[in-house]
């Protein structure tokens, strides 16, 4: 997620704005900029990569002003470079954006704006905005940046400067965080508190369709109709490292309460609704259109969380779109002979897009004459570079060295090309896709309400934590979340578990169940529930504890199930979304109560560039 800075009152802007920019670094970015106000000038600075090369570039052509805004950028719409780095000005050279968020619209505005003549400098949803604020602008800035807003659809928080303004800043939130600091005769604005922390604790959280008028003397906030509004200061009381993860103990747990908004940011973009008020997938972005139709086969290639995402992809594919899938791990694809067929759709799944063997079996995909299609959380990595299209998950920065909130974006992003080649091939009719599309709408708030059964997971945790095996078994699409669900487990927990197939237990696992096994049933698949409860019997019978996932208003395990934990009801289909949730959380609390950091396993990295 990209940050955002800025700063009005009495003192030199930059150096402000660089140290509020490295308070947010932890975020994660690929390129910064800032824009400064000196008398009659608007002086804009940005620079590819590291924070260091910005400075670099600011310490060879100094910058002086008490007004600026700055931002970090983490790239999805246009590649990391100078040119998409923010802040964005409008034709003039007199106004500056920074932005946080996805104009979903972006292209029409861009298109209506070109066609007034607008010239654009980069591939930024982001530069629509400088370009409406400036044709909108007419001596009154808080007036032409509502304006602005009005014409815009997706998320936004959003500061903007304007050289006829002198000492101002205009900022405005929707679905995305603003946070304005007030200091004696200065003003901070960030997009997290950490930025503000060295300044003032003294802040005002900006709510939805909110603006702030900031200028050194004090703020103005006003509603969406430009009506003046008050609101109360708050004070933050927290150390920097806590608000670094937002008040949460560790950035694993932060990535997991992050997914409702990851998986709405993942979905939103694309959607569309016809005349016929029928809602539809829109994948032109990765150009699957109707010459997509006949696709013989899909291929997945991913390693570890990523090809457990693969796996999933395979029963929704082959389900809505029936269209055979292959998924293989990287590693083994690479070496071995695989058949491939111009006319198979090759899809690529990797949150770093810098795993040195998604990257080989991709290249080697490539030299045999496959399309690639990646599925990548970041722009400008290798993956997204070298693939022919690229489907970003949007789920912002992962911190945390086990994967969350990429896991379920990948799954979402999944989910819409299997509902996208459903739609292309008609084995679902428009009515069933939209009542589909409707359901993967309900499930950020869906995940949000899980969330809420925290304590009785982390209290299983507590419970459970010192067992000495942990297995994870489901049938259908409960089977990839057992893989992924004991894949967490293991790598921040240290405790030995395994996954299997429900219906493999008789044909080995079970002999290795005993009283110091726990053993958690993903039971999410209502017409196989007979058959998960004969196999917790089964295991229940030699011993073992037994936790079961299932829907909060279904009674099929009460009796059998130790301890349930629920999700909410949803179609069986696109449950992966949901149940691996409670999954990651007792993978996380298992860690924390062996005293273990989540958020950095033993021998383990981010990103595994190498063999
Ligand atoms: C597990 C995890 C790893 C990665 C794997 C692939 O939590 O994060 O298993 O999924 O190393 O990484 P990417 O997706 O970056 O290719």
């Amino acid at each position: 997620m990209c940050g955002i800075v800025g700063y009005v009152g009495v003192k030199n802007a930059s150096p402000i704005l660089i140290e509020a920019l490295k308070k947010l670094e932890y975020r994660g970015y690929d390129s910064a900029g800032i824009a400064v106000l000196n008398n009659d000038e608007l002086l804009v600075r940005k620079a590819k990569g590291a924070l260091k090369f910005l400075q670099e570039k600011i310490a060879k052509e100094i910058i002086r002003g008490s007004c600026g805004i700055g931002h970090t950028r983490w790239a999805t719409h246009g590649e990391p470079s100078d040119e998409n780095s923010h802040p964005h000005t409008d034709v003039s050279g007199s106004i500056a954006v920074v932005h946080n968020g996805i104009i979903e619209n972006y292209s029409i505005l861009k298109q209506k704006l070109q066609g007034k003549g607008i010239t654009f400098k980069s591939e930024t949803d982001t530069e629509v905005i400088a370009h409406l604020v400036h044709y909108y602008y007419d001596g009154n800035l808080l007036h032409a940046v509502a304006k602005a807003l009005n014409q815009l659809q997706g998320s936004y928080a959003l500061a903007v400067i304007c050289k006829d303004s002198p000492d101002t800043i205009v900022c405005a939130r929707k679905d995305s965080p603003l946070v304005i600091g007030q200091g004696n005769g200065e003003q901070f604005l960030a997009s997290d508190v950490p930025a503000l922390l060295e300044h003032t604790r003294t802040v005002f959280y900006l709510n939805d369709n909110e603006l702030a008028l900031i200028k050194k003397e004090g703020i103005s906030f006003f509603n969406e109709e430009l009506e003046p509004i008050e609101k109360t200061a708050e004070h933050v009381n927290w150390d920097l490292s806590a608000a670094e993860k937002d008040g949460f103990e560790h950035f694993m747990l932060k990535e997991i309460y992050e997914q409702p908004q990851s998986l709405l940011q993942t979905l939103r973009p694309r959607i569309v609704t016809g005349d016929d008020g029928l809602k539809s997938v829109n994948l032109d972005e990765i150009g699957i259109d109707q010459r997509y139709a006949q696709t013989p086969r899909v291929i997945i290639t991913a390693c570890g969380t990523a090809y457990h995402a693969g796996l999933a992809a395979k029963y929704a594919i082959e389900h809505f779109a029936r269209i055979p899938v292959d998924v293989d791990i990287a590693s083994e694809y690479r070496y071995r002979s695989p058949i491939l067929n111009p006319a198979d759709v090759f899809i690529i799944i990797s949150q770093s897009g810098e795993t040195a063997d998604t990257l080989a079996a991709m290249r080697m995909a490539k030299k045999a004459g496959a399309r690639i299609i990646a599925i990548t959380n970041v722009a400008g990595s290798t993956l997204a570079r070298e693939a022919d299209a690229v489907l970003f998950t949007l789920a912002g920065p992962e911190i945390a060295v086990a994967s969350t909130k990429a896991f379920t974006s990948q799954l979402m992003c999944v989910y819409l090309v299997a509902l996208k080649f459903a739609q292309l091939k008609g084995t679902l009719t428009k009515e069933e896709l939209h009542k589909y599309i409707e359901e993967l709408e309900a499930l950020p708030a869906k995940a949000q309400e899980l969330l809420q059964n925290k304590e009785i997971i982390q209290r299983f945790a507590a419970k459970t934590f010192n067992k000495k095996k942990v297995f994870f078994m489901g049938r259908l699409a409960d089977y990839p979340i057992s893989m992924e669900s004991a894949l967490k487990l293991k790598e921040i927990s240290y405790t030995h578990s395994e996954s299997f197939a429900a219906g493999e237990l008789k044909h080995g696992p079970i002999a290795l169940v005993d009283t110091d096994t726990l053993v958690v049933a993903v039971c999410t698949q209502s017409k196989l529930f007979d058959k998960m409860d004969s196999n917790i019997k089964e295991v229940k019978a030699r011993g073992a504890t037994v936790m079961c996932i299932t829907y909060q208003d279904e009674s099929y395990f009460n009796k059998t199930a130790d301890a349930t934990v629920t999700i909410p009801r949803t179609y069986d289909e696109l449950t992966p979304m949901l149940s691996v949730i409670p999954a990651q959380l007792f993978a996380y609390y298992c860690a924390v109560q062996r005293s273990l950091d989540p958020d950095k396993p033993r021998n383990l990295a981010k990103s595994v560039t190498v063999e």
